[in-house]
């Protein structure tokens, strides 16, 4: 397995499922009350460029649940905001910790610091891709409608760092992906094209997003400006308003359809109150599941790496 989890397509179909697999385990054990202890004495730290709620504190809690330790570091208090090179910073990280989780903004960086990094480097959101989010969305699915390539998933609005992931989750482990983004919000060409390449079942892009969630099973939203795209927020408001996921629309999939969205969510905007608060919404399960993946990822990436 690779030493780093930066991006999907570099796993296999059976590293992915073996990733969830075991995060239902944890998931099951810790409903037990079983005691997990498998990272005492290890430590990891998070760097974090950008906001967080759900992806910073379900690491924290996963480490804490396995035994281990967290250090938490905001970019902007490091000497990274005043000029240090990522290079000697993961240089340096890697003495201390015995594994780097990082958001930031550039899937560049996180490349960076994985091409120093000693210890394995875990991507936590940037603006390409969303790794581990995808993970715990697919044990989500799993649980609520079963196996992945027996069902129509569907993503509506844009095509940013959750899409591309999507993609990326679809061609490495053989589902079919059908995507609605509008004109000119599609998602990342040069991932499309080469997951399409590999696709076992059809990854298909279109722009209406009737036809697209019509007889689907699962449904994916997400904001329509990502952080770091604030600017945009007015004007993409205008451009996505027919891909709102209300009532009406979501009329059109498979009664039974689960509705994700990893939130934040912009009540009104991408989804309705009446949707994100539905029967039919899995989100808060899909953001309990993060934790589990985390445990999954740590333990399965820092048990590789030597005691300091
Ligand atoms: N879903 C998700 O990544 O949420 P946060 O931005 O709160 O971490
Ligand atoms: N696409 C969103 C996901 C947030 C978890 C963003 O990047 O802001």
């Amino acid at each position: 397995m690779n030493n780093h989890l930066i991006a999907l397509n570099n796993f296999s179909r059976q590293q992915l499922q073996s990733l969830i697999v075991r995060a239902m385990v944890l998931k099951q054990e810790s409903r037990n009350g079983k005691r997990q202890d498998q990272l005492v004495g290890r430590t990891i730290a998070l760097v974090f460029d950008k906001p967080s709620t759900r992806t910073r504190v379900s690491f924290e809690a996963a480490m804490y649940g396995l035994g281990g330790q967290v250090i938490f570091i905001p970019t902007k208090e490091t000497q990274l905001s005043r000029g240090e090179p990522l290079k000697d910073m993961a240089r340096v990280l890697d003495r201390y910790v015995d594994a780097i989780v990082m958001r930031t903004h550039g899937q560049e960086i996180v490349e960076e610091v994985a091409r120093y990094s000693k210890v394995p480097v875990i991507n936590a959101l940037t603006d390409l891709y969303h790794p581990c989010q995808i993970l715990s969305d697919i044990m989500t699915v799993i649980e609520s409608k079963g196996a992945p390539e027996n069902l129509k998933i569907v993503w509506l609005g844009d095509g940013n760092n959750m899409a591309n992931s999507w993609i990326e989750a679809a061609s490495c482990m053989g589902f079919g992906l059908t995507l609605a983004c509008p004109e000119g919000y599609g998602p990342d060409e040069t991932v499309l094209e080469q997951a399409m390449k590999k696709a076992k079942k059809p990854i298909t892009l279109l722009h209406d997003p009737v036809e697209a969630i019509t007889n689907a099973d699962v449904v994916n939203v997400d904001v329509w400006a990502s952080m770091g795209q604030e600017d945009e927020q007015q004007k993409r408001l205008d451009i996505f308003k027919s891909f709102q996921l209300n009532k009406e629309l979501l009329a059109k999939a498979n009664p039974s359809a689960v509705v994700l969205h990893c939130l934040p969510a912009h009540r009104e905007e991408e989804i309705t109150e009446e949707v994100l608060e539905g029967a039919q919404c899995v989100a808060f399960d899909q953001a309990e599941n993060k934790m589990h993946l985390h445990k999954a990822i740590l333990e399965s990436f820092v048990c590789r790496t030597k005691n300091k």
